[in-house]
């Protein structure tokens, strides 16, 4: 068996800003309360004739992150690419970014795990580069939300929490014993799939039939959060599957140097780093500036903590996600 290390990261996300206060311009909400309540500031959301859109903004980051690997893209064997936005409903956008990037036939894989999708592409990759088959794998995290968010009243509990970008690190073969990605844990509960979802387009309700029951109906179409029962689930998996990485590993909340946890909602993130006894520096939030970017945040968060030197290599470095499906998972890496 190999070993696996990221070797290079990049993330891109718009240059359009939404403050809170613009948001509070179109529905009714204000800067306290989503402050208050998530930690957020503001987000990127992409503009119309920007020309970003999912596949585009993962192309840019990957881009950025096979360059930071001293690759080219014809060193890169296999692309899977995470998303719950994707430009188009078939095929995915692991093909789209090959296309973008000119590279050869190489398989692309899309991953569908939502918040957890960054976590769940990282360890397909890992598991390609362990047993040999691929050398360099580009795993992919983008996201488009700001395209199909309910920009009223009616939708601000969901709307005024995500975020467009995209983050892209390489998972290259090594040889070094103890080092890289050590492992990581995936689960689901498929029990609360609706609890954090989007019904439409779907092959149960497809779009013909809706508008001719109701022409009216647009509801399948923004998503849905039953925020507290997320919320309340989402700091119990979280505190799990981090522990379960630990464990296995033979690991103690003491020597973890950096945790990466999917930014959600800082409150969530405040709590996982009370819980594990975790300083400031010891966990990197970027919500703030960014909003909850889904299956793109892990792989923005670890670029900017790694830009700003606050990985250093031997460090300890902890990625953790949860989100719709109920996904959720863990990743330990020794830097
Ligand atoms: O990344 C995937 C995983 N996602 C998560 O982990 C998200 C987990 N959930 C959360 O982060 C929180 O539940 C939210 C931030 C979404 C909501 O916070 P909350 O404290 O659970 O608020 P709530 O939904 O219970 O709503 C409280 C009140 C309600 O008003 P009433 O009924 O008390 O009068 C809402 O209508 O706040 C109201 N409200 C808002 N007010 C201003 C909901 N959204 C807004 C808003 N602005 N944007």
């Amino acid at each position: 068996m190999y070993t696996s290390k990221i070797s290079g990261l990049g993330s891109y996300v718009p240059e359009n800003i939404v403050t809170n206060d613009d948001l509070a311009k179109v529905m009714d909400t204000n800067d306290e309360w989503i402050q208050e309540r998530t930690g957020i500031q503001q987000r990127r959301h992409i503009k119309k004739g920007d020309g970003n859109s999912t596949s585009v903004m993962g192309a840019k980051a990957a881009k950025i992150a096979i360059d930071r690997a001293n690759l080219t893209t014809d060193d890169i064997d296999l692309i899977v690419f995470a998303t719950l936005s994707p430009e188009m409903y078939f095929p995915g956008g692991g093909v789209q970014v090959q296309e973008m990037l000119n590279m050869s036939t190489i398989p692309a894989l899309d991953v569908r795990n939502q918040c957890s999708g960054f976590v769940y592409g990282l360890s397909v990759a890992d598991q390609f580069v362990k047993t040999g088959m691929y050398k360099n794998v580009l795993v992919i995290g983008s996201e488009n939300h700001s395209g199909g968010l309910d920009m009223t009243t009616r939708g601000r509990s969901v709307s005024v929490i995500f975020g467009d970008g995209a983050g892209a690190a390489v998972v290259t073969r090594s040889d070094k014993e103890g080092s890289g990605i050590l492992s990581t844990h995936l689960h689901s509960e498929g029990a609360h799939a609706k609890e954090l979802s989007l019904e439409g387009p779907n092959t149960g309700h497809w779009v013909p039939e809706i508008i001719a029951e109701n022409p009216q109906e647009d509801i399948p179409y923004y998503p849905y959060m039953n925020g507290q029962f997320v919320f309340k689930n989402a700091v119990v998996r979280f505190s799990e599957v981090i522990n379960e990485g630990l464990q296995t590993n033979e690991l103690t909340p003491g020597d973890i140097n950096m945790l990466i946890p999917h930014q959600a909602n800082l409150r969530i993130s405040q709590f996982v780093q009370k819980k594990f006894g975790l300083s400031d520096d010891q966990v990197f939030n970027n919500i703030q500036k960014y909003g909850n970017t889904t299956a793109a945040s892990i792989p923005i968060a670890l670029t900017e903590a790694w830009e700003q030197g606050k990985i250093k290599e031997g460090d300890l470095v902890v990625l953790a996600a949860f989100g719709s499906g109920f996904t959720w998972g863990s990743a330990i890496i020794r830097w």
